[in-house]
């Protein structure tokens, strides 16, 4: 029996001139399946000024009213834009892809507790499907509309999956997150903060009081653990443009050493692509006695900017009863376009792997 060949389609990217949007185009123009990119932009600029890396594509902005026959429209608007225009495109038969928050809540209540404001269109939130392949494949390849996790939330629930999974980890204990971001992660906005001259050869930390990506956090691993799971989030930029460094740290039930966690992360995510295709579990043995420095056995960020890869790798502090588990993502592309991707390949039937990289940049 021969199968239905794939037909391209046809793609439009609101927000396009943002670090999000510009990067799905990016991603979008080596798609095998998409044969027009219709990035809708408001401004003035031209595609290839705002996106100088992108110029040699001839790709230019369009309106949004010439966008409006298309297959598939990925949202990478500030909150608001989505719950107000998902509707619309839905209505012309398009698939919707949301990169902002508004379809990341179960409920318009947690998401006014999160963003202290009345959610702008909560009519679509039952409808919305969390865009984590790794967790909801089978829904996504239905879903006419699929809202992309934030950044944070991405790379956390991949460190923590196959341990919450496996019941390993004790949730009566808060889960204690930090995670350095790339000055991308605070959008195309100039801001003073986040200036070259003012970042470079620092960190700097922001929000300390509560990170948004934590109440999201805590209803996605709520809803994967069946049991209330608290999240202490701390995040900080780092003097990189790109890509997120994550460290989880989880108080286990029972003593257990490295490689036991290590072989439920393997069972899980596979090994080395086998498995899940966008995880890689750095799961090389760690020799060295106490106290002798022991590099190059867990994720570096250098390893996955560039790719929509998440490496994940981890290890045991034996005296305290504590893991730490450390993910790696690139925020624009695992993180934000690349998954958005992802997802858009399971809900047309392409191949998960179609137009994205598993090889960083090194
Ligand atoms: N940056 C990240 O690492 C990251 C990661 C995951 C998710 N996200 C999410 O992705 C979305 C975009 O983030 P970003 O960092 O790409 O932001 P950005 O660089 O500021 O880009 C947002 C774009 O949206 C357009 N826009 C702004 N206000 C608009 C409005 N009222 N109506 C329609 N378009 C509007 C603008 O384009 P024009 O003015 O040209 O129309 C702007 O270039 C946000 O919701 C963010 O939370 C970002």
């Amino acid at each position: 029996m021969s199968e239905e060949p794939l037909s391209p389609i046809t793609a439009a990217v609101i927000g396009a001139s943002g670090f999000a949007g510009g990067e799905i185009c990016r991603v979008l123009l080596e798609h095998p399946y998409v044969e027009t990119i219709l990035p809708v932009s408001r401004g003035s600029e031209s595609f290839a000024e705002r996106h100088r890396h992108l110029a040699a594509s001839g790709v230019e902005f369009v309106e949004a009213g010439e966008a409006e026959r298309c297959d598939v429209v990925f949202f990478c608007t500030p909150s608001g834009e989505a719950a107000r225009g998902a509707q619309t495109w839905l209505d012309r038969g398009a698939r919707v892809v949301d990169l902002s928050a508004d379809f990341r809540f179960g409920d318009a209540a947690t998401y006014r507790a999160a963003y202290g404001n009345d959610h702008p269109g909560p009519d679509l939130l039952a409808e919305a499907v969390t865009g984590i392949p790794e967790l909801y494949r089978d829904t996504i390849a239905r879903a006419r509309l699929v809202a992309n996790p934030g950044c944070y939330v991405t790379a956390a629930v991949l460190a923590l999956l196959p341990a919450v999974e496996s019941d390993v980890v004790d949730l009566a204990e808060v889960v204690r997150i930090h995670a350095i971001n790339g000055t991308s992660g605070a959008d195309a906005t100039p801001q003073r903060a986040t200036m070259h001259v003012r970042v470079v050869g620092s960190v700097l930390p922001y929000n300390l009081d509560g990170h948004r990506h934590a109440p999201e956090l805590e209803e996605r691993l709520t809803s994967i653990t069946r049991q209330e799971t608290r999240v202490d989030l701390a995040v900080a930029h780092g003097d990189f443009a790109r890509g997120i460094y994550l460290q989880a740290s989880v108080a286990l039930r029972a003593p257990m050493t490295r490689d036991q966690l290590l072989q439920l992360y393997l069972a899980r995510y596979g090994r080395a692509g086998d498995g899940e295709p966008f995880v890689f579990v750095d799961a090389r043995r760690r020799d060295g006695g106490l106290n002798e420095k022991v590099y190059d056995v867990y994720p570096q960020m250098r390893d996955v900017v560039g790719s929509n890869l998440c490496r994940v790798g981890l290890d045991v502090d034996r005296r305290r009863a504590v893991a730490r588990i450390v993910a790696v993502i690139d925020n624009l592309t695992k993180g934000a376009a690349g998954s958005a991707v992802q997802n858009m390949n399971v809900m047309f039937g392409f191949p998960e792997m179609a137009g994205l990289s598993r090889c960083g940049l090194g």
